[in-house]
């Protein structure tokens, strides 16, 4: 397929192949290292519950039942499931040193995704837009109101939105693995991503809740929702959440 060798993803992939004869001097883009973990210090925070009372639930079934959903009813999810999905994506598991590993596994541990949740309707928060810190465990307000026609609009038109309880939006901060594994590292950051996405998608269907997964957006339009340059930082993956109809 000439057309497919001429394709920018398939010269992406060729020149980031791992090659046993310059595995230790293929050029290497000089990319300094950003800050591990992201922070909006004067941003109105709400802490998240870190209980869990509920029903154990059977991880065969649970990768049985797993189903994309994208009709939704009205309900609201409570903010103890938002923190349980939250936990489940990006927790903190563990530390070594500097290191916070989490849920999820990051090449090389350097966790270059960030998440953003747009709480459509979450009892116990307000809606709007808020950043996870995943170290504090809390909540960063950014933006408050309605923003579920803005996210529908920059998702081509995924009208599933509007019935949803939450949208997950995930960013990723390319300097965190680019600096170290120069442009190979972009591969390892959507590895990453889908690590997280699957971690919530679990974690929602373990609640009875529904989720699906999203990549179908304008690019720019997200990023200018979520405040974020697109550049340092850009979005690369969204799930919608909500109670199953
Ligand atoms: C990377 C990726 C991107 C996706 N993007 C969308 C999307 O933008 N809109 C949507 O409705 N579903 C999206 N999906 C869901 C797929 O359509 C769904 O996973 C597929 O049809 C298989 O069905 P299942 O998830 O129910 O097993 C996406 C799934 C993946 C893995």
């Amino acid at each position: 397929m000439p057309d497919l060798k001429k394709s920018i993803a398939y010269l992406y992939l060729q020149q980031t192949a791992l090659e046993r004869e310059t595995l230790y001097n293929r050029p290497h883009p000089d990319i300094a290292p950003a800050e591990p973990f992201k922070r909006y210090p004067s941003s109105p925070k709400l802490l998240l519950p870190r209980r869990w009372d509920g029903e154990e639930t059977n991880f065969w079934k649970l990768l049985q039942r797993r189903r994309s959903h994208r009709n939704f009813s009205t309900e609201s999810m409570e903010l103890t499931e938002l923190s349980l999905l939250l936990w489940a994506a990006q927790g903190i598991t563990g530390q070594a040193g500097s290191y916070y590993f989490r849920t999820a596994p990051s090449a090389g541990a350097l966790y270059p995704v960030e998440t953003y949740v747009v709480a459509v309707d979450v009892e116990g928060a307000e809606p709007g837009l808020y950043h996870f810190d995943i170290r504090g465990f809390q909540l960063e307000q950014l933006r408050s109101g309605r923003l579920e026609g803005e996210l529908v609009a920059a998702s081509l038109g995924q009208g599933m939105i509007r019935n949803s309880a939450a949208v997950f939006v995930w960013t990723a901060v390319l300097r965190r693995t680019m600096s170290k594994y120069g442009h190979r590292g972009l591969r390892y950051i959507f590895l990453d991503a889908g690590h997280i996405c699957q971690n919530l998608l679990l974690a929602a269907e373990a609640l009875g809740l529904g989720a699906c997964p999203v990549a179908a957006f304008f690019d720019r339009e997200l990023n200018s929702l979520l405040g974020v340059d697109g550049e340092e930082e850009t979005a690369i993956y969204m799930a919608v959440v909500g109670r199953k109809n």
